[in-house]
């Protein structure tokens, strides 16, 4: 059975105190409005991640992940952190090909597929994104661009590998921008990223795979989007900074 995920995305926001007054705010709203079965994500700054996640330990539908890791173990790299460093903090999570990271920091499939390993080696899981620019929408390339992400990004691991994957279509022209994708848009990718797992896989590992919608969304549209069938839950950047807005949309799933 695959689960519903609301994951929220802080990006480079929040100094140490606001983070974890935040992170407090959004664990006791959980306590006592969630009633579904729907899990909460939050992934911080990594300058959060080791408080955040001893508040949420106690909590069983919390949990807490990076933003990026890099590929290797450990080393002379300057200003980076592994997945190793991530999971010593209580973190279970981590998002990996964010677009932002593709391209401001030229991130490619390939150095990706080797983050997931890394991910994947660490007990990490991945949430992992992939989604078209404007340009290639126009240009009719969508099917094409997610299924490259999805073959040079994933399609190595195993499927037990697989399993511990959790998607995000992000469509980079509706990040941040106050444009979202119709729920038909969005649900038409699903639908073809699902199709396009179950072709390398199995139905099965694809009827369980969850994949989380991205792209301004908030507590207005978040219901339409996730009553999609191919619709998991969602990673929010905007709206995660505010715990009421992100509580509301945790709540789509009571
Ligand atoms: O990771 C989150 C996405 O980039 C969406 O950001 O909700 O601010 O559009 P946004």
């Amino acid at each position: 059975m695959r689960k519903n995920i609301v994951a929220g995305n802080w990006k480079m926001n929040l100094d140490y105190e606001k983070g974890l007054s935040l992170f407090s705010e959004i664990v006791n709203m959980v306590k006592d409005e969630v009633v579904g079965d729907q899990e909460v994500v939050v992934c911080s700054p990594a300058i959060h991640l080791h408080s955040i996640a001893k508040l949420a330990e106690p909590v069983s539908n919390v949990a807490v992940g990076a933003q990026n890791i890099h590929q290797a173990e450990s080393g002379a790299y300057t200003g980076e952190i592994s997945g190793a460093q991530v999971k010593s903090t209580g973190a279970n999570y981590v998002i990996l090909g964010h677009s932002e990271r593709r391209a401001y920091f030229g991130e490619t499939n390939t150095l990706l597929a080797q983050k997931v390993d890394a991910a994947l080696a660490n007990g990490l899981r991945p949430i992992f994104c992939i989604g078209e620019t404007k340009d290639e929408r126009e240009e009719g390339k969508v099917f094409d661009v997610i299924k490259t992400q999805l073959e040079k990004g994933l399609f190595h691991l195993s499927s037990e590998e697989f399993e511990k994957i959790v998607l995000a279509y992000e469509p980079v022209w509706a990040i941040g921008t106050g444009l979202t994708a119709s729920p038909e848009q969005a649900q038409e990718v699903h639908a073809f990223i699902r199709d396009t797992v179950a072709d390398h896989y199995t139905q099965k590992i694809a009827a369980d795979t969850s994949i989380l919608y991205g792209g301004s969304c908030n507590p207005a549209n978040a219901s339409e989007l996730f009553s999609q069938k191919d619709i998991d839950g969602g990673l929010i950047g905007g709206a995660s900074l505010k715990s009421r807005d992100f509580l509301e949309i945790v709540k789509v799933f009571n």
